[in-house]
């Protein structure tokens, strides 16, 4: 049987330019999609796939996530005095135990390979998952329980992947696909953000993973990919062949929250479904 996973890594280093002035002083994962900011649907994803050990890779102006997933003293205070349950549970419900969550500071903005290499030492020799907090997935169960299913049967790697218009095959990491089961389609090569012209087809990833400990070593390379980036796409695809690799149709609504369009849309597709609003929310966008 496959080693269990029960640890993810959150890279949250990105400077989030997409969302200036926005991200001058706040981390784009703090960006909230109606209520709640976006790490935090990443961390409750993770929670509910069973995942134990947070990681997050942050940097510079990032503090205040770590203080997000603390206690609010002073707050917590004015609530109970004021007797607002609600909002106190609200501010609670989230906290993990301490030692849940940990931080390491990724000090360059060398790519996502690099992101994930710098949390090596709190991974260890375990596998892990990765979550990328702008990529939100609405669906039932979350796109991370959906993969560590796959992986119970499957082992090895799992990434998570959707079709997209072969146009837009130079924004993300795509497959060559092999033999497909259902939604499980066995992966034969990877390559990140080709041209639509060389792209080996269109199935792309999206920020989900499930990894072998093994791709720390080709991360360790620090190969220089798209964009002059270290990729972990390319470390990833070090891996084909040697361990079992699988791409996971997950089922779900993916947005792009790190696009001023996708998370409009993500905000909208919420309160849409939201009991309280979404009848005053389609008012007004029918309205319109
Ligand atoms: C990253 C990955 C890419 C993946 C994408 C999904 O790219 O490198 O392989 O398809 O996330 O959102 P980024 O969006 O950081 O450029």
């Amino acid at each position: 049987m496959a080693r269990a996973v029960k640890k993810i890594i959150l890279p949250v280093a990105g400077l989030g330019t997409r969302f200036l002035p926005a991200t001058k002083a706040i981390p784009k994962e703090m960006l909230p999609v109606l209520d709640k900011p976006l790490i935090q649907y990443a961390v409750e994803e993770a929670v509910a796939a069973g995942i134990e050990d947070i990681i997050l890779v942050t940097g510079r102006n990032k503090q205040v996530m770590e203080d997000h997933f603390d206690h609010a003293y002073e707050l917590e205070k004015i609530l109970q005095e004021k007797g607002k349950d609600e909002a106190l549970d609200i501010s609670r419900s989230m906290l993990l135990e301490e030692g849940r969550i940990s931080y390491v500071r990724q000090m360059r903005p060398l790519g996502l390979g690099h992101a994930i290499w710098c949390a090596r030492k709190l991974v260890g020799d375990a596998p892990f998952a990765v979550a990328l907090p702008d990529d939100l997935i609405i669906g039932k169960p979350g796109t991370l329980k959906q993969m560590v299913d796959a992986y119970d049967d499957l082992g090895g790697n799992i990434i998570a992947t959707m079709d997209v218009a072969r146009e837009d095959t130079s924004k993300y990491g795509v497959i060559t696909p092999g033999a497909r089961s259902g939604n499980r389609v066995a992966v034969e090569g990877l390559v990140e953000k080709p041209h639509p012209n060389d792209a080996p087809s269109t199935q792309a990833v999206v920020g989900r993973y499930i990894l072998q400990p093994e791709v720390m070593e080709h991360l360790n390379k620090k190969a220089i990919g798209a964009g002059g980036e270290i990729q972990l796409t390319d470390a990833m695809a070090e891996l084909i062949g040697n361990q079992p690799f699988h791409a996971l149709e997950f089922e779900g609504q993916r947005f792009d929250c790190g696009s001023k369009f996708g998370w409009l849309t993500a905000n909208l597709t919420m309160a849409t479904q939201d009991p309280v609003m979404a009848d005053q929310v389609r008012k007004f966008i029918n309205s319109q």
